[in-house]
């Protein structure tokens, strides 16, 4: 295929009045849209018999999003007998035709896009900016896998004199695609546009807190032209999960959320039951503990905005998000006092408001774990900042205002546990060595920054800090499809980088042929 190269989607520049007016009036369509009904979804039939759930606005619990279908266990089964049955056609389906599935599929979400942000501002309260973003990461994955399956279609190929070798990709089988609620459209999308174009055919269950945008990838997908049975949703909890991924039927498991349940899936999937001729693979995507480190000669006013962005935006609950600052002890008061004075600017609001930067927690789940680390937050260091929630906000939705902590010891529970909320530890370090230790001194290792003026010690962080994606002067959420191929190590992940150039092996199973010549 003769495409352009891949080039990421622009933002949209909100600070344009059209901009915001466009995403205004799609607001105004959508709410007209809401309630709507999101089916089981299996060889292209939708199924609405049987228990359904609600999918609530987060900002407003009076609003329906979507009503969904509960899927059973029994369908789940079903649903990769529909995926297993297409696997033939679907893996012989040339590498061009699959990708351009994709790319009209990126084709259909740029059509779509301010009604598609809309939909998750009302499902997931993701802030404006963040919403559009999301939209933006799933059109990139589309764009971004399109072409690198074209390029893996090559087969590579060492000949010599009497032999040809030749190197190709085969599809892998069945994926189960398991995405989190907090990136509800890129990161299904991106899971899933990966498995189709690798020729897998795929079995998706949406996070029970971002159906409705599952059902719209399906329908994108559909109307990109994607032959029945490819693709199937199962929308439901957890034990839809667990069924799918038990089930020996599935050659692969795309899954992004929690450490608990990645690891869980990781022990499940490694079973052979007898009958099972081969062995899953699993990619993990899970949780982070980030941290960003301020040296000593940084520029502060920078760092604070930086620490601020990646701590609160969308009120922390990002994979990526920034839950540690350690900061050098030189600068240590001086920059704790910037950036308890300058959290109290952030808005709190409903994500609907244009200007929301802190929005409200995704469910009362939520909430609870979140408040209740932030009631234990005064025995494990001082409160130097709690940002009350406005008066008319409370009742509401689960809204939660940002804490930020100092003086926290680096093995406090604070300090060391995935909290997926915005709350701050502040910590204070010696010199650099004890800064790299503190930050290296957590289970996780996804995000990372460094705020620093000194190349000797940005080389040392580069060096030292072990993380799968490390930012220096900069904030560290926001990772973009191919310039900044996502996923951590340790128990963040198992390795595999999102929207990097390795992703795609992951759904593939490559043979070396050799023919005697
Ligand atoms: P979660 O682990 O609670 O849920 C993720 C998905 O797993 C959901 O679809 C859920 O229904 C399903 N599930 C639950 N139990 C299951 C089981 N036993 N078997 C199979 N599936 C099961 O995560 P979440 O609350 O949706 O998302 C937040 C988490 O995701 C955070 O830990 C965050 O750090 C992580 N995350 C990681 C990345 C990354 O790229 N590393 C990106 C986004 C989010
Ligand atoms: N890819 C997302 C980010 O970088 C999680 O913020």
């Amino acid at each position: 295929a003769s495409w352009p190269p891949f080039t990421n989607e622009p933002l949209t520049d909100f600070t344009r009045v059209e901009a915001r007016e466009h995403l205004k009036q799609a607001l105004e369509r959508v709410e007209a849209k809401l309630g709507v009904e999101v089916p089981v979804w299996i060889g292209g039939q939708s199924r609405t018999e049987g228990d359904w759930f609600d999918s609530l606005d987060p900002g407003d619990l009076s609003r329906v999003v979507a009503r969904v279908r509960k899927g059973t266990v029994a369908e789940a089964s079903e649903a990769v007998a529909a995926a297993h049955a297409a696997f033939g056609a679907w893996a012989a389906t040339p590498v061009a035709e699959r990708a351009t599935i994709l790319r009209r599929a990126a084709a259909l979400m740029r059509r779509d896009r301010a009604e598609l942000t809309a939909w998750i501002i009302y499902e997931s309260a993701k802030p404006w900016k963040e919403a559009d973003a999301d939209v933006a990461e799933a059109i990139d994955f589309c764009e971004f896998y399109a072409r690198e399956m074209v390029r893996l279609a090559h087969p590579r190929r060492r000949d010599v004199p009497g032999e040809e070798n030749e190197l190709v990709r085969m599809a892998r089988g069945v994926a189960v695609v398991i995405p989190p609620w907090n990136f509800p459209l890129a990161i299904p999308v991106g899971m899933t546009a990966a498995a189709l174009v690798a020729g897998d055919p795929v079995v998706l269950k949406p996070s029970e807190n971002a159906p409705a945008m599952a059902w719209h990838l399906c329908r994108v997908f559909r109307e990109a032209g994607l032959p029945e049975g490819v693709l199937n949703l199962v929308p439901g909890f957890g034990e839809v999960g667990a069924a799918l991924v038990a089930d020996p039927r599935v050659a692969l498991i795309a899954f992004t959320g929690s450490k608990a349940v990645g690891l869980s899936i990781n022990e499940t999937a490694a079973r052979t039951p007898a009958g099972q001729h081969h062995v899953k693979r699993v990619i993990a995507e899970m949780g982070g503990k980030n941290a960003i480190i301020v040296d000593d000669d940084a520029d502060l006013d920078e760092a604070t905005l930086g620490v601020l962005h990646s701590a609160f935006g969308f009120a922390g609950q990002k994979c990526s998000a920034c839950s540690r600052v350690i900061v050098l002890a030189d600068v240590y008061d001086t920059f704790v006092k910037r950036l308890a004075d300058a959290v109290g600017s952030l808005p709190i609001a409903p994500a609907t408001d244009p200007d929301c930067v802190v929005n409200p927690l995704i469910d009362r789940k939520a909430f609870d774990r979140v408040t209740g680390y932030q009631a234990r937050a005064a025995s494990q260091g001082r409160i130097v900042a709690h940002v009350p929630v406005p008066e008319t906000l409370r009742n509401k939705g689960h809204y939660v205002g940002p804490l930020i902590v100092a003086d926290v010891d680096p093995q406090a529970p604070i300090a060391q546990e995935e909290i997926f909320g915005p709350v701050l530890a502040v910590i204070k370090a010696r010199d650099l060595d004890d800064a790299l230790a503190i930050a290296n001194g957590v289970e996780y290792a996804l995000t990372g920054g460094l705020y620093s003026r000194s190349p000797a010690h940005i080389e040392r962080v580069r060096r030292e800090f072990l993380v799968g994606n490390l930012y220096i002067n900069r904030p560290i959420t926001g990772a973009l499809v191919d310039r900044q191929p996502f996923g951590g190590a340790k128990l963040s992940g198992i390795g595999t980088k999102a929207g990097g150039p390795d992703y795609l092996l992951e759904f593939t199973l490559a043979k070396s042929i050799t023919e005697n010549t």
